[in-house]
This record gives structure tokens, C-alpha cells and sequence, in this order.
């Protein structure tokens, strides 16, 4: 039997184009209900249309803007309320360019959709899918969590953030019923990059996947009752690899004293 619940309506952000819309397409092919949600409202209708003609979907459009506090308290306030199975935080954006070049304003965009909205809304869909003990949560992270770099900072900060909160969460729930994915996406053909003034060849041609490779792997990975999905990942040692990494450097931390490189004890240094 699918891990993906169908009782209840699967909420899709950023359904409007790329990642979003391709879940769209693989979830309503499969039979699910869904909530389609971005800004904009003419892409997000004729995607709705389209899955009602091709494969006889029930979908509705919710045209809303996550970066705006109204918005967003009126879908949270929905989540908890109504009978969601499913979340798929995937609306987000780049943010990048220099720091102290970044306008208040485009940073706090950024923050607010891919930090702030994602925690709400996962937030908002778990007080509901704790009460009744099923649901899932789908967050769409990227490998750039991983990835520091002069222009990233807010794109690859909140990418960490949305790594290390969701794997907060499946800690939280891990004796429940209810599942939690992180999907680590490598480069993507969408118009992630169009929308922000780049052209396709940020990365080598040959590293990008796309959006419906993508949604078709995390799909697989979400069957396989995978925590972190890497579509990309060839080999799944690597993750693995710095999962153990991460847990003997934490380890390492706790030794209580401060280390010999730092002069402590050396009358040398005194
Ligand atoms: N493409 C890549 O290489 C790549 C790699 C790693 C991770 N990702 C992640 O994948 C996710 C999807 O990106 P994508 O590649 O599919 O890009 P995309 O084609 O640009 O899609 C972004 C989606 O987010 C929606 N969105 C943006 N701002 C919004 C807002 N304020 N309120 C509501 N919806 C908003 C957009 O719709 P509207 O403009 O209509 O609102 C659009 O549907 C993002 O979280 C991104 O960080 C992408």
C-alpha cells in the first residue's frame, strides 16, 4: 500500500511551475485530491484544468502570497482545521546575490518564504496530523544546505535551516504514524533561475535533472519509507557518510575542555 495518504486533500506550494507543478501532475495522476497554492492564479487555473480533463482530478487553486502575513495566518488557521492529509512545502526562492548589497526588503522575502512560511505551515499540518496520528509532510530542501557560497547566504542558510528542522521533526514523530520527508534537490530545470535573472548555465548542463525526474525519484524515495531523499545522489554512502560525520564531530564537542590548540595550560601562551 502507498505511504502517500488519500482521504484527505494534499496541499502543494508553489504549484504554479517547475518542482511544485510536477508533483502536481505525478499526485493527480495517482489519484490524490490536492489544494494547488502560489500567486499566480492564471498558471495555477490552467494546471488545475488540465488535471481535471486529463486524469479527472479533484483540484482546487489557492491563490496566495506566502510572504504575506495575512495569507499565510488564513491557511495555517486552515490546516488545522480542515482535513489535509498531506503537505508539500515546496514554494521557494533564491535570494541571491552579495548581502550587503541585498535590499532589507529582498532578504526579508526570502527568509519569510522559505524559512518563515515552510515553519508554519509544517507546524500548522502537524497539529493536525499528531491529533489524528497520519499525514505527510513533504520538505523541499536543497543540497546547497550543504553548500556555503559568496552570494548564497540567505539561499543556502535557510536550505540548512530547512534541513536541520526537518530532521528535528522526524525525531519528534518518529513513534507515529505520521511521515516526514526531506527532498534534497541538486540543480533542476525550472524557471528557478529565469525568475531571478540567471541563465541555465549556473551549473553544467549535464547536472541538471528534471522537475519530473525529480518528483518521480522523491516519489520512490518517499515509497521506500526514505527519510532524506537526493535524487541526484548515486551513491547513498555519501549521505550516510556524513550523517556518521556529523554525529562524531558532536560527540567530539562534548569533551568538556578547551582544546590544547587553543594555548589552555601552556605556560608558553601565559
Ligand atoms: N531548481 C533547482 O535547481 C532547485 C534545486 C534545489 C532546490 N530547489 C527548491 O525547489 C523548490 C521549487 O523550486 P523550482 O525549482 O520548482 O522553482 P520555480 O519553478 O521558480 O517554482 C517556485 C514556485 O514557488 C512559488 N512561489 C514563489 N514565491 C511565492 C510566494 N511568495 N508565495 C507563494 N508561492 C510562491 C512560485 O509561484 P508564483 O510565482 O506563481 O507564486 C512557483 O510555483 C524551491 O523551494 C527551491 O528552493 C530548486
Amino acid at each position: 500500500m502507498s505511504i502517500i495518504p488519500k482521504d484527505g486533500r494534499i496541499l502543494i506550494t508553489g504549484a504554479s511551475s517547475g518542482i511544485g507543478e510536477a508533483y502536481a501532475i505525478k499526485l493527480a495522476g495517482r489519484g490524490h485530491k490536492l489544494s494547488l497554492l502560489a500567486r499566480r492564479k492564471d498558471r495555477l487555473e490552467a494546471l488545475a484544468q488540465r488535471l481535471r480533463s486529463d486524469f479527472s482530478a479533484d483540484a482546487e487553486t489557492i491563490v496566495a502570497d506566502l510572504e504575506d502575513a495575512v495569507h499565510l495566518g488564513r491557511l495555517e488557521e486552515r490546516l488545522t482545521r480542515d482535513d489535509f492529509s498531506g503537505v508539500i512545502n515546496n514554494a521557494g526562492a533564491g535570494g541571491l546575490g552579495f548581502l550587503a548589497d541585498s535590499s532589507t526588503q529582498s532578504v526579508e522575502r526570502t527568509v519569510t518564504l522559505n524559512i518563515v512560511a515552510l515553519t508554519r505551515l509544517s507546524r500548522a499540518a502537524l497539529i493536525a496530523f499528531k491529533r489524528k496520528n497520519a499525514g505527510l509532510l513533504v520538505n523541499i530542501g536543497s543540497v546547497l544546505a550543504h553548500a556555503p557560497s559568496p552570494g548564497g547566504a540567505i539561499y543556502s542558510g535557510s536550505k540548512a535551516f530547512v534541513l536541520n528542522f526537518t530532521r528535528s521533526l522526524q525525531m519528534e514523530f518518529a513513534e507515529t504514524d505520521v511521515s516526514i520527508q526531506l527532498v534534497m534537490p541538486g540543480p533542476v530545470r525550472t524557471e528557478f533561475f529565469s525568475s531571478q535573472g540567471m541563465d541555465g548555465s549556473v551549473f553544467p548542463a549535464a547536472a541538471y535533472l528534471s522537475a519530473d525526474e525529480l518528483v518521480e525519484a522523491a516519489l520512490a524515495g518517499l515509497e521506500n519509507r526514505e527519510l532524506v531523499t537526493v535524487p541526484s545522489l548515486p551513491d547513498l554512502q555519501s549521505w550516510e557518510r556524513l550523517e556518521t560525520i556529523r554525529r562524531e564531530f558532536l560527540a567530539a564537542t562534548m569533551s568538556g575542555k578547551v582544546a590544547d590548540r587553543y594555548g589552555a595550560g601552556d605556560p608558553a601562551l601565559e
